[in-house]
């Protein structure tokens, strides 16, 4: 996915968490990402999403759509020792390697990986949710916010990836997918119990604080 910002605004960007932050770790998973062309979230969003997720002093965070625990490797930061991460992928490779990765990175022991589908991984967290980050296939989106909207504590947070994908969603001729983003954006921008806005960072990530 190439980034919506000018390639040397977005080179800058990654320059500046690479120098505040430095993992081999983190370098083997973006060698990866590049040879196989998986979509991770890269630096600058992963410093955002850790970030977010200190900001709402999130203790417990659902991920729909981990891959091989890219995105997941941030929260797991911002959650520290005593926090959790639920990861969820249909992908059982996907599982194998996250944890191989954040292992490595010192990062697994909190992390609890869901193989099956990302919905029915969050319906099987009990309890309250401080903050859920979608980034499953795009048609999903809707269906993620349904579910997602009374499950997060009042003060958690809704971040989902991709929101502008590649710029598609404010332009006409939307495919399936386009109209899935737009529909669930509207939703979550509609909701009086959010109060939500769109970081434009890579391809555009939705935050949504529940504040009633
Ligand atoms: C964009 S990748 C996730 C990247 C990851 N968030 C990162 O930045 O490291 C999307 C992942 O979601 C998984 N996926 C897509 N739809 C799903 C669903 N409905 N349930 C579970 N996993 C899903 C795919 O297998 C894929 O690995």
């Amino acid at each position: 996915m190439q980034s919506l910002l000018p390639i040397e605004v977005d080179a800058h960007l990654t320059e500046l968490v690479t120098a505040q932050h430095l993992d081999p770790v983190l370098d083997d998973m973006e060698r990866r990402a590049e040879a196989h062309g998986f979509p991770i979230v890269g630096r600058a969003v992963g410093r955002f999403l850790e970030l977010q997720a200190r900001m709402v002093g999130a203790r417990r965070v659902v991920e729909l759509g981990s891959g091989y625990g890219y995105s997941a490797y941030w929260f797991a930061r911002a959650v520290g020792a005593d926090g959790e991460v639920v990861c969820t992928d249909t992908d059982p490779d996907n599982a194998r390697l996250a944890e191989g990765y954040l292992r490595r990175a010192g990062l697994w022991e909190g992390v609890r990986y869901h193989v099956g589908d990302a919905l029915e991984g969050l319906a099987a967290v009990g309890g309250e949710i401080d903050l859920v980050y979608c980034d499953i296939d795009k048609h999903g989106y809707p269906a993620a916010w349904e579910a997602t909207r009374e499950r997060l504590r009042v003060g958690g947070l809704f971040l989902c990836d991709n929101v502008l994908w590649d710029g598609r969603v404010a332009r006409g001729d939307q495919d399936d997918d386009t109209r899935a983003i737009v529909a669930m954006t509207r939703e979550v921008a509609q909701d009086p119990r959010y109060v939500s806005a769109i970081n434009p960072v890579r391809d555009g990530v939705l935050v949504a604080l529940r504040v009633a």
